[in-house]
């Protein structure tokens, strides 16, 4: 289901943004019950060897229910990727636990479906063959994974460049491979550290969309890191605020902002500018007072 943006017609109103079946609401779609996320009181510490370290996080605990879209929004080094890269099992925290589907995290796991800023794809493979790596790694057979990976390039706007390497395409593109990769697996959940961080204005806001109308069909729970106020208002359902390290919960918002959502609409409706004043009101008082 795509979403289509028609031509602003001028001097007659704002345009919407409407769902292919015409409808203003998202279809109801269904819902995994291991997409569910507990952070429950976590803490890391990163211990330098040598009597001292880095508290990252500290006391963290949030529930996100399965499906959700929340974004994780705070400073450089508030323990965003440390808190990411706990529930990715990367990383064991060193107070607390996470919980997935209700069982505690102890090891990466194809439940979870990683999108770092750099797009990380592997230089001698061809694209096709980068969207289809996890499935290839796990022994599916090969004509099935690439019939699923021509699906997502085209979703992805990416046909045409099957047979293309990695240097081949634009930042973009790169990024859209990343996610087709991440999204062939079909994982319950998403975790997305700063995606979009490194593109251009345009190029991000199509990707936002993109990430969105997917996200609809699929059902899968996303938790997104950003520095950037808008993009967590145009793409949560939810925004958890983290103060400076270590990071803690600043604010937890739920967003009003019904979807679909049309960026060139959003950024002069009242709600989008009183939430994104509170949150930034929120996160220069965090600054200094929490
Ligand atoms: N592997 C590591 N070893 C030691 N310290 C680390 C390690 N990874 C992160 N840190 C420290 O933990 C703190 C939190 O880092 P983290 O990468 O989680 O922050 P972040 O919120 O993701 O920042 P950014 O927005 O800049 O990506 C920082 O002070 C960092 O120096
Ligand atoms: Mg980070």
């Amino acid at each position: 289901m795509s979403v289509a943006l028609p031509a602003a017609s001028a001097g007659a109103g704002w345009p919407e943004r409407l769902y292919d079946d015409g409808a203003l609401t998202p279809p109801p779609r269904p819902v995994d019950p291991r997409a569910s996320i507990v952070f429950e009181n976590v803490s890391h510490r990163y211990d330098d060897g040598r009597g001292g370290g880095t508290e990252a996080v500290a006391d963290f605990s949030a529930t996100l229910e399965p499906g959700s879209f929340v974004c994780l929004l705070g400073p450089s080094g508030c323990g965003k990727s440390t808190l990411l890269n706990i529930l990715a099992g990367f990383e064991k925290p060193t107070g607390g636990q996470v919980l997935v589907g209700g069982r505690p995290v102890l090891r990466p796991g194809p439940d979870r479906g990683m999108v770092f800023q750099e797009p990380n794809l592997l230089p001698w493979r061809r694209v096709i063959d980068n969207i289809a790596l996890g499935p290839d790694l796990a022994g599916r057979p090969k004509k099935e994974t690439r019939r699923a990976a021509k699906r997502l390039m085209e979703m992805t706007g990416l046909s045409g460049f099957e047979n293309h390497a990695p240097y081949e395409l634009s930042g973009g593109m790169k990024q859209r491979v990343a996610l087709a990769r991440a999204w062939i697996s079909e994982p319950p959940i998403l975790v997305m550290d700063e995606p979009f961080g490194a593109l251009d204005a345009q190029t991000r806001i199509s990707m936002q969309e993109l990430l969105v109308d997917v996200w609809l069909k699929t059902g899968s729970t996303i938790l997104f890191v950003t520095h950037d106020v808008d993009e967590a208002l145009f793409l949560a359902d939810r925004v958890i605020v983290v103060t400076p390290r270590p990071g803690r919960v600043a604010r937890d918002v739920v967003s009003p902002l019904p979807r679909p959502r049309v960026y060139e609409n959003l950024v002069v409706d009242p709600r989008f500018a009183r939430l994104k004043q509170e949150i930034w009101l929120t996160m220069r008082r965090s600054d200094y007072d929490i």
